[in-house]
Parts: C-alpha cells; structure tokens; sequence
C-alpha cells in the first residue's frame, strides 16, 4: 500500500533537520537530468530535441544539464554541441571491460562516445534482471573509469512498516560497495520512488527530505563522516510545477527527469522554474 512516510515515523533520527548540509549546498549548482529513456524515434528527432534542451540550457545559467540519450545518438549529439556546460550521460552500460556481451555497452566505449556521467540501477533495468550487486560494481567500474555514476534508488511501494527505509538501505550498501570513502561525493545518488515514476505527481518534498536524511545517515554507517557529502537529487514525476519546491524542501540539488525532459516547451519551463526560484 503507497502511503506517506510521515504516517509511519519508524525512525526517530527522521525528525532531524540537515540544516547544516542545506547550508553548505546554497553556492552549489543544481543538477538537471534529462532521462530520454528510448525516445525519440530517429536521429533527426534526436537532434531537433537536443537543440531545444541546448537552448532551454543556455537561458538557466544555474542549473548544470545532463542529457542522457539512447546510446545509439549520444555520439552524434556530443559531436554537434561545441559549447562546455551541458553534460552527456549513458543510460546504461556494463561494468565489463571488453568481450562476449551481445548487446551491452562499456564504460570506455560509452566514454568515448561522449559521456561523462553513466546511469546505474534504473529501476526500469532493475525491472529487466539487473541486480544491486550489478549495480555495485557499474559503480566501482564507472569511478575507476573516471565517470561519474548516478547510482538509482528506491522502493516499488511504501509500507506502514517502514520496509522501503530496508529496500533502501541494501541498494546504498551493496551500490557503494566498491567506493572509496574519498570518493563517495563523486558518486549521485538519485533516489526515484518506482511508485511515482512517469505519473505528474512526485512525492511531497518534505517526505524527500526525510529519505535525504536516511540516506546520508545510511552512507555515514557505512562509510563514515565523508558520507555527509553524498549529493542526491530526485526523480520521479518532477515536472515544470513541483521542480523548484522539490529542491528548496526537499533537501535534493536535483533532479532526474524522464517525460518531461522529452516535451521541448515543458522541459524548458522546469529549467526556467528552477532558476527564477534562485
Ligand atoms: P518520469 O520523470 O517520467 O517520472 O521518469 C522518472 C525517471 O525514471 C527518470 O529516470
């Protein structure tokens, strides 16, 4: 049953305020990510939609973009863009070097297509087979690699019991297995509840806020204090309405956007939000 985590207060840790992180992150950019999952159609759609998001980028001078699009267009489109604020995410790729896997793609091929950043553990792979462990280990390869990981978390449903906190808690632990505590602040956690993706209403910024403090707090027990800088945004139905509130109550310094990083004028409209909420 999908309820509010504010009904169910297992953790009493829950009603601490991280002021001291959300002041520290007020000089930072914000961090958008444009999740095109398998859209558009064509390379010729491809490039129309990456012109839009370049422009829509180009007025938010606050907000850091990151497009993730199919890989089969990622090269073309990082070819086409001279310019240094937008950045360039695969969706996916395999922790593998080289070798016998049909199909997949490596973190140096993906890197020398253009891609700085790498997708890991979306759910919609997590629906397909893919592991925490698998995870865990795009992660290690992704740092080793020089990329930066952003590393998907987050239940398919909440309980009165608290169960998503556990769900939560193995995806971070066995996801940052193989990182060094000096490195987990190059690690982005993005936390997107399975239950609110692709709908037009996310989770309350408040109960993002909560799980922001779960996260870090789990991080710390892992890792030690280092786990404080751990940067997480949110995914899941943000759109042009609920982006600014979500990062100033949410306790995120951003976002991972799928639908709505599809829709020219609605994408651009999330951006503009963001920035004018400066
Ligand atoms: P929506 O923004 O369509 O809900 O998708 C979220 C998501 O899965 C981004 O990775």
């Amino acid at each position: 049953m999908i309820q509010s985590v504010n009904e169910s207060r297992p953790f009493s840790f829950l009603t601490l305020r991280a002021t001291d992180y959300s002041d520290r992150k007020s000089g930072m950019k914000s961090i958008v990510v444009a999740n095109w999952k398998m859209n558009p159609g064509t390379m010729r759609e491809a490039k129309k939609l990456f012109d839009a998001t370049r422009e829509a980028a180009e007025s938010a001078k606050h907000v850091s973009v990151i497009v993730a699009p199919p890989a089969i267009f990622l090269r073309e489109l990082r070819a086409r863009y001279k310019g240094k604020r937008l950045g360039f995410a695969i969706q996916q790729a395999s922790a593998e070097g080289s070798g016998a896997y049909t199909g997949d793609i490596s973190l140096p091929q993906a890197k020398d297509a253009g891609a700085q950043y790498v997708i890991v553990g979306h759910s919609e792979r997590r629906a397909k087979g893919e592991s925490n462990e698998d995870a865990g280990k795009v992660v290690a390869a992704a740092l080793e690699s020089d990329m930066t990981p952003i590393l998907c978390v987050g239940e398919k449903a909440r309980s009165h019991e608290g169960e998503h906190f556990n769900v939560v808690k193995e995806q971070l632990r066995t996801g940052f297995s193989g990182v060094e505590p000096g490195k987990i602040s190059k690690v982005l956690v993005a936390y997107e509840p399975v239950w609110a993706i692709g709908g037009e209403k996310a989770m309350s910024p408040r109960d993002m806020h909560e799980m922001a403090i779960f996260i870090r707090k789990t991080i710390i027990e892992l890792h030690g204090e280092k786990g404080m800088g751990v940067r997480i945004i949110y995914g899941g139905a943000a759109t042009e309405s609920n982006a600014a509130e979500m990062l100033r109550d949410g306790d995120v310094i951003g976002l991972l956007v799928g639908h709505v990083s599809i829709n020219e004028a609605r994408f651009a409209a999330l951006l503009q939000a963001l920035e004018n909420a400066r």
